[in-house]
């Protein structure tokens, strides 16, 4: 079966978001991000849903979002950086989607979130430790993805041109 669907997986501040809503565009596909899915549902901000119900909440909520989402065609996905904790959201998403991981190196992410910090995994103790920590322990899960990125030196549009190049 033709896979029509792109999935970014990858750890927070690769830009996912960013480079899954231009590369929709290029592609001509509808673009969906679960931590967007995962706050229209509940009417809460992702902050206020780990505050107000913690994070095994959050992570069914996402797994919904993702059964719904990977039901879908010709779509590109952006999904949170710890959907990968569950081999069950990628096997979903796999089945219709190409998996796309984007990484950078901690000291570049830490200079990208630092700045407006609002994800809740990134709030307790120093920053930059908690960066390499939760990288560590994600390192093997990322491998599941079809092709890897790093975005490191790269801008939004080289990413895009990373990707659009696979994809050919
Ligand atoms: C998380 C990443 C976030 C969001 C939540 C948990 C994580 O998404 O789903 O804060 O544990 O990596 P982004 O990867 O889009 O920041």
């Amino acid at each position: 079966m033709m896979k029509t669907n792109i999935v970014l997986v990858g750890f927070m501040g690769t830009g996912k978001t960013a480079v899954g809503k231009r590369l929709a565009a290029v592609l001509n596909k509808e673009f969906y991000d679960t931590d967007q899915e995962v706050e229209a549902v509940t009417n809460m901000t992702i902050p206020q849903l780990f505050a107000k119900y913690g994070e095994v909440r959050f992570r069914s909520e996402e797994q919904l979002a993702i059964k719904r989402l990977s039901q879908k065609e010709n779509c590109v996905i952006a999904t949170g950086g710890s959907m990968v904790l569950d081999k069950e959201n990628i096997e979903m998403l796999a089945e219709k989607g190409i998996i796309i991981c984007l990484s950078a190196h901690p000291q570049v992410i830490y200079e990208r979130v630092k700045r407006r910090n609002n994800r809740p995994l990134l709030k307790k103790g120093d920053l930059y430790e908690t960066i390499v920590e939760l990288m560590k322990q994600r390192e093997e899960l990322y491998k599941c993805a079809d092709v890897h990125i790093d975005t490191s030196n790269l801008d939004f549009h080289e990413v895009i041109e990373k990707i659009l190049a696979f994809l050919e």
